[in-house]
């Protein structure tokens, strides 16, 4: 049997993915890159917003008439898959195999069933559980725990994933070495909030180390770079800074997302943090790491944001000059307490005010990524770019880059790069030789990657 995963949503999504790949591979199937090459097809989903719920809805009736043409198996898992909603969506679209995100493991009882088979528990096993090492990767994502404990007003997910459940240091670092050892040189620790790693359901769990002492831990591995996300503003403490500081393998980037800059909103969706605390974090994070490079998720049109509470967010954005940010319009879900007692504010000045923030957050991450320009920056450098003769990666701060192939960089590793030009979403270099010298470019072959590099012509 042939079978293809479609992922939507987060990073944890995707490494569920792989642990479910790993499961089909296993189980005697071929993975295949495509829905018309595939026997069976798996969707992992999303249910954070109404947006990938659409996408996942469009997609599963294109799903239903192949079910119907040619025999095709169809699977949904992930969020969605765990709230009344999907479950009426896979009745409606005639889903075969529905597995939520605690019942990964029980993907091979699913299609050994060969009927509609319906999952849906948090099961322990999972927690212990280590997916094969991806191969011929330089970057993994390792996931420290699941779940998460807190109640923000909008948020679906202590539903979908339910409460937190830490993985024990033994079994992460287990993960760890087989990353390693399968070349892997960049990790990044997943977790709804990893800065309560070891603290589940409020009580700290005895013999876990604190997410700093993980950090640390992590760092004595021998894995060259270490990002994490995400952060929750509620949990995060001095140490995690102090820890990162210390620690040469872990990145300058923190993404910690602060949702809203006024304190009436921040009270409304039940966040835990005031502005005040949530900028005493980012002077911590500043103090032990100068030139650290700083995310943030915010949400916009918050029920009841005036547009007093929405300038107190685009001041907390000049206050703190954001590096990036991932901004969302609030959107209502069934099934969380903003949706249920309060009352959704018109499209229009959701858009308008997401809007304004975009400029936002273009001039900064415009201001930001132009002081790069003449920096070296350690660039993981994954693979083949869009255009043909360009490599694209990721700095230490987790800046999008791209570099002409040169001779030395052929191919995907980490490389020293000089940034030569940046734009709001991207920073363009050239790999540096031992001696601090541009290596020289690779012929590009054809017209389109020459029009494509004159762009870059001023690197
Ligand atoms: N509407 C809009 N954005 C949301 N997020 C979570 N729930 C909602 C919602 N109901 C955003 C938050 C979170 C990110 C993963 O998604 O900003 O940090
Ligand atoms: Fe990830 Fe949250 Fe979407 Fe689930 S609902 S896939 S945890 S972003």
């Amino acid at each position: 049997m042939k079978a293809t995963v479609i992922t939507y949503g987060c990073q944890m999504n995707e490494y569920d993915t792989h642990l479910v790949e790993s499961q089909l591979v296993s189980l005697g199937l071929d993975l295949v890159d495509t829905i018309d090459a595939a026997d069976f097809v798996l969707v992992n989903t999303c249910a954070v917003r109404g947006k990938p719920v659409d996408k996942v809805r469009s997609l599963l009736g294109d799903l239903r008439r192949q079910k119907h043409e040619r025999g095709l198996v169809v699977g949904m898992m992930g969020c969605l898959a765990q709230l009344e909603e999907g479950q009426q969506i896979a009745r409606k679209f005639e889903v075969d195999v529905l597995l939520g995100p605690g019942s990964l493991l029980d993907i091979g009882a699913a299609l050994e069933s060969n009927q509609r088979f319906w999952g849906l528990q948090f099961k322990d096993e999972l927690h212990d559980h280590i997916p094969p090492a991806p191969q011929g990767r330089l970057q993994a994502h390792l996931t420290i725990m699941r779940g998460c404990d807190h109640h923000c007003t909008y948020c679906i997910v202590p539903t979908t994933r339910g409460p937190q459940v830490s993985r024990t240091p033994a079994s992460i670092l287990k993960e760890l070495d087989g990353l390693l050892e399968a070349g892997v040189q960049e990790v990044t620790l997943l977790g709804q909030n990893v800065n309560a790693y070891g603290f589940d359901q409020g009580a700290k769990i005895a013999g876990i180390p604190s997410f700093a002492d993980l950090l640390r831990a992590v760092g004595r591995s021998g894995i060259r770079r270490i990002k994490f996300t995400t952060s929750h503003p509620m949990n995060f403490t001095e140490d995690v800074a102090i820890a990162m500081s210390e620690t040469p393998a872990v990145c300058e980037f923190v993404h910690l997302p602060v949702q809203s800059g006024s304190n009436r909103v921040l009270r409304r969706m039940a966040r835990e943090y005031t502005r005040e605390k949530y900028l005493s974090h980012i002077a911590d994070i500043k103090k032990h790491l100068p030139g650290v490079v700083l995310a943030t998720d915010i949400i916009v049109g918050f029920p009841g944001e005036t547009e007093e509470d929405f300038q107190h967010t685009l001041d907390l954005y000049d206050e703190v000059g954001y590096d990036s940010a991932y901004m969302f319009i609030y959107s209502a879900r069934p099934g969380t307490p903003s949706y249920q007692h309060f009352t959704d504010l018109p499209r229009e000045v959701k858009t308008e005010r997401l809007q304004r923030l975009i400029v936002k957050q273009k001039e900064w991450s415009q201001r930001k990524n132009a002081s790069k320009v003449g920096s070296i920056q350690e660039v993981l450098l994954r693979g083949n770019a869009h255009a043909e003769g360009f490599l694209e990666g990721h700095s230490r701060g987790n800046h999008p880059v791209v570099v002409p192939k040169a001779l030395g960089a052929e191919t995907a590793g980490i490389y020293p790069v000089r940034i030569g030009h940046a734009t709001p979403h991207m920073l363009y270099g050239a790999v540096l030789g031992p001696n601090g010298e541009a290596l020289p470019e690779l012929p590009r072959l054809t017209p389109e990657a020459a029009a494509v590099s004159s762009p870059l012509s001023m690197v």
